[in-house]
């Protein structure tokens, strides 16, 4: 796959790592709620910073608080293998993070103030590595991004336009999260794994548009 300049050439590949250094650094620090008490250690990324493509999840949970990167567990072994059958290889071909880059306790929900808690460093985030295309895996990250609660069955595989702050003018695409794919495992014509597989060849397709040389 074609990679996009980093951060739309406005910074080196230097600098842009230096920077997000510098956000992890901040996010080891925070307390700004209580999930930064409460973890192992803070989660904040896996994969390539140039790729055009960032996948945002909900939260860690017990295999990422222990390895300390988002989707390690099932889930993510599950969304590494349905992006890998499109074509696109999770540590080479996107960045991956979370709506919360802590734990919540036995894997709840983030709450909403957790979730604004957090916003600043996905803001951060979102603006170093600058990615034309979005992926929201699941329902809260969906709520998390965008504010928009509830409805993922309907809100998945239509693509939306960031408006405003860090998502402005980039392809958004909300899917259903994997650890949902995990308890509905037919592959049937119309199922959740189908629906998922074919909003991902939709990505692929947007993320070749997008990075086609010209
Ligand atoms: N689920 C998520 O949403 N994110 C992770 O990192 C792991 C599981």
């Amino acid at each position: 796959m074609t990679m996009f300049p980093p951060a739309a050439s406005r910074l080196s590949v230097s600098e842009q790592e230096q920077q997000l250094a510098q956000v992890a650094e901040a996010c080891d620090g925070c307390r700004r709620c209580g999930l930064g008490s409460s973890r192992t250690q803070v989660v904040v990324s896996r994969g390539n910073p140039q790729a055009p493509l960032m996948v945002i999840g909900e939260g860690p949970g017990a295999q990422e608080d222990e390895q300390g990167k988002p989707f390690v567990g099932r889930s993510g072994q599950l969304l590494d293998r349905m992006l890998e059958s499109v074509g696109i290889d999770s540590n080479r071909d996107a960045y991956v993070c979370n709506i919360v880059k802590c734990r919540p306790p036995e894997n709840r929900k983030p709450t909403a103030l957790e979730m604004a808690a957090c916003r600043p460093w996905l803001d951060q985030q979102i603006a170093l590595v600058d990615p034309p295309v979005i992926l929201l895996a699941g329902a809260t990250a969906v709520e998390g991004l965008l504010g928009i609660k509830g409805g993922i069955t309907k809100l998945r595989g239509q693509w939306r336009r960031g408006e405003g702050g860090s998502l402005e003018g980039r392809w958004l695409m909300p899917i259903l999260h994997p650890s949902y794919l995990l308890r509905n495992a037919s592959k049937e014509r119309g199922s959740p794994k189908w629906l998922t597989w074919h909003d991902l060849q939709d990505v692929q397709r947007r993320l070749a548009q997008l990075t086609a040389p010209l």
